[in-house]
């Protein structure tokens, strides 16, 4: 499949590189970019986006799978990360996965059927005092009880109609 921006993308990248001396150091704003055009990084993707910055397509493999931010396979509209480091594991973020996982009958890094919600399981989301966190797309919901998951879901379930 052939994979290139739109032309409103493009006018994006061509911004960026220019705020930066050399080409290939846009590498991170470049792959925010391409996964907000793409929906996640593909194979096609990285090998796109390093022929726009004269970057080995391995080097962009390689940063994009140090971040979590950054997505190797197809995400829900709405894409639910779960905190399992200390301070949320000590404050329920197991039970709090757990109920993600029944209530949307999908395991650790799978999408539901209608494309609405993925799960995964994250490390530390570097806001430790309002434990347990979860993060869907680019929000932050803190101090999560069951209850007020529940009604998060149902609201953005509502929405995607
Ligand atoms: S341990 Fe969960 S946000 Fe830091």
């Amino acid at each position: 499949m052939k994979v290139e921006f739109s032309e409103a993308a493009k006018k994006e990248f061509d911004e960026i590189v220019k705020r930066y001396p050399q080409k290939r150091a846009a590498l991170l704003t470049v792959l925010h970019l391409a996964q907000r055009e793409f929906g996640w990084l593909s194979r096609d993707v990285m090998e796109y986006v390093g022929q726009l910055l004269d970057i080995p397509v391995g080097e962009v493999y390689d940063t994009a799978s140090f971040y979590t931010m950054f997505y190797k396979k197809p995400v829900g509209k709405y894409h639910i990360q779960v905190c399992h480091t200390l301070s949320c594991a000590l404050r329920g973020a197991r039970n709090i996965y757990e109920h993600l996982e029944q209530k949307l009958g999908i395991k650790d890094g799978e999408v539901t059927p209608d494309g609405k919600f993925s799960l995964i399981k994250v490390e530390c989301l570097g806001s430790c005092g309002t434990a347990p966190v979860v993060q869907i797309n680019d929000d932050y919901y803190e101090g999560l009880t069951i209850e007020k998951l529940d009604d998060i879901l149902n609201h953005l379930d509502k929405n995607s109609e």
